[in-house]
């Protein structure tokens, strides 16, 4: 006869309050890796006050960031290193496949206490080449629980349905690389649809808003374009700002170019 299964002991409090699984052994090669984490810590903390050593005095006071960058969670987009930031410059927001949905309370109380306690100046949308949540959104094979959120990108694939249908389909094809830069776009639109951010355009707070994709393959960051606060209520009923960053693209792509423009 064998023991009680402690898993699924009644009596112990600690499965009500922790679940009835309890950790497997961890593995080896964690512990080594976690304690790198600290040591780089204290690195990145000599080597910032060595010259400054009031650096974090200064910031522990109080933030104040001129943006708010949000993201995708893929640990290869990381947000501060890719754009030069240091501490007190960026507010993050992170999640798969860097979608603003409007219903999502994570996403719109970071956008709320940017915009409206910290005073942000910019909100960027960074979209990433080769991203696995919009490479899954595409793909008709199921992905779990994650398909739920994976459909705030498929919105955006029936929006463009017309245009990404002439495209090559594939991995970091064509048709996924226009996604990924539709994507981005379309959230920074919905950025701007947010109450949040008109009522700051209403009051005559200035707020302006990007749309950005970076490639993990060569590290470079690429504008997709976006309007300044007041700009954009006027063309907020034709779409006139998604058209102007297209058409600036096509005409790219007919000089032979790949690239999106930079400006
Ligand atoms: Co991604």
């Amino acid at each position: 006869m064998s023991a009680p299964d402690r898993h699924l002991d009644p009596h112990r409090i600690g499965t009500a309050l922790d679940g009835p699984a309890h950790p497997p052994p961890p593995d080896p090669s964690v512990e080594s890796e976690y304690q790198r984490i600290f040591r780089r810590n204290r690195d990145w903390v000599a080597s910032l006050t060595r010259t400054d050593p009031e650096f974090f005095a200064r910031r522990a006071a109080e933030q104040r960031p001129t943006f708010l960058f949000i993201g995708c969670s893929d640990s290869r987009v990381p947000a501060e290193l890719l754009t030069g930031a240091q501490p007190g410059e960026m507010f993050v927001h992170r999640n798969i496949a860097n979608l603003a949905p409007h219903a999502d309370v994570n996403l719109l109380s970071v956008l709320h206490y940017a915009v409206d306690a910290l005073r942000v100046k910019a909100v960027v949308v960074c979209g990433h080449y080769g991203c696995g949540g919009v490479r899954a959104a595409m793909s008709p094979e199921p992905h779990g629980f994650v398909d739920h959120w994976l459909g705030g990108v498929r919105d955006v694939m029936r929006l463009h349905q017309a245009e990404l249908e002439q495209l090559e389909p594939g991995p970091n094809g064509p048709r996924e690389r226009r996604l990924v830069e539709l994507n981005a776009a379309e959230q920074a639109r919905r950025i701007r649809r947010a109450p949040v951010v008109q009522a700051a355009w209403a009051r005559g707070q200035a707020l302006s808003i990007h749309a950005m994709v970076y490639d993990l393959s060569d590290g470079i960051l690429h504008d997709l374009g976006g309007s300044h606060g007041h700009d954009m209520r006027r063309d907020i009923q034709d779409r006139g700002w998604l058209r102007e960053v297209e058409g600036r693209e096509h005409a790219e792509r007919d000089r032979g170019s790949v690239e999106l423009a930079q400006h």
